[in-house]
């Protein structure tokens, strides 16, 4: 957090990648910070790119008004906004904007911390599928347009359970039941200082 500034940005690039002991990333991501001007923080994603540190660049956690800021002040395409996106919160807002600026959204945090698994709509959804709660909860994610899905598991068993979410489809009633889920107060990650206000205070 301390490495906002460009001249401390390029620095902590390099040790990132000894310490990954690659000379490249594919793709690199920027948390929102009004400490720093946004020019001066997207400025410096552009250099490391020009300079062959990383193929593409994003944002993550960015409003629709900072996303804008960001595809407005790149000289490289901004190819995802990386949010919390899970039952509990409406995303409608920024995959909106997303998808009107050919931004790909990736959606993060997916289970809610483990709050999906003692939800009873979700519960019974999975029931009468014949799935786990974790597949029609990543299922419904993947039907959302333009969007990533990360997942987490450090279970080799889980992580196979995660990918078999390809071959089932959930109902209008299902995502129905999936959308109504949604809570003002429904985001998860947010750091104190870190966390963007605007429309993302809202959770949307
Ligand atoms: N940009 C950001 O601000 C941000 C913030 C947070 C995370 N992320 C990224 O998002 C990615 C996903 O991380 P996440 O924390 O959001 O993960 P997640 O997919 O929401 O998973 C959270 C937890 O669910 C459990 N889980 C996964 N599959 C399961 C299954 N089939 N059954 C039961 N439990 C299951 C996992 O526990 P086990 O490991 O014990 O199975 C995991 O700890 C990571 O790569 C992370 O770097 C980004």
């Amino acid at each position: 957090m301390e490495n906002y500034r460009p001249d401390a940005f390029l620095r902590s690039i390099d040790e990132s990648l000894s310490k990954l002991r690659t000379d490249h990333v594919d793709l690199l991501l920027h948390w929102p910070r009004d400490a720093v001007p946004l020019v001066e923080q997207i400025g410096a994603l552009n250099m490391v790119r020009k300079a062959g540190k990383v193929r593409h660049i994003g944002v993550s956690n960015f409003t629709t008004a900072l996303m804008a800021g960001a595809i407005r002040l790149s000289e490289a395409p901004i190819v995802t906004n990386q949010v919390e996106y899970h039952p509990h919160l409406d995303r409608s807002v920024v995959i909106g904007a997303a998808g009107e600026a050919g931004v790909a959204v990736t959606a993060y945090h997916g289970m809610a911390d483990g709050r999906v698994f003692t939800d009873p709509v979700l519960a019974g959804i999975a029931a009468r599928r014949g799935r786990s709660v974790a597949q029609v909860v990543l299922r419904r994610l993947i039907r959302q347009k333009g969007a990533v899905v990360l997942s987490k598991t450090v279970s080799p068993a889980r992580a196979a359970e995660n990918l078999a979410v390809f071959d089932f489809a959930l109902s209008r009633q299902e995502m129905a039941a999936f959308h109504g889920l949604a809570t003002a107060d429904g985001r998860i990650v947010s750091p104190p200082g870190l966390a963007p206000t605007g429309d993302d205070a809202t959770g949307r």
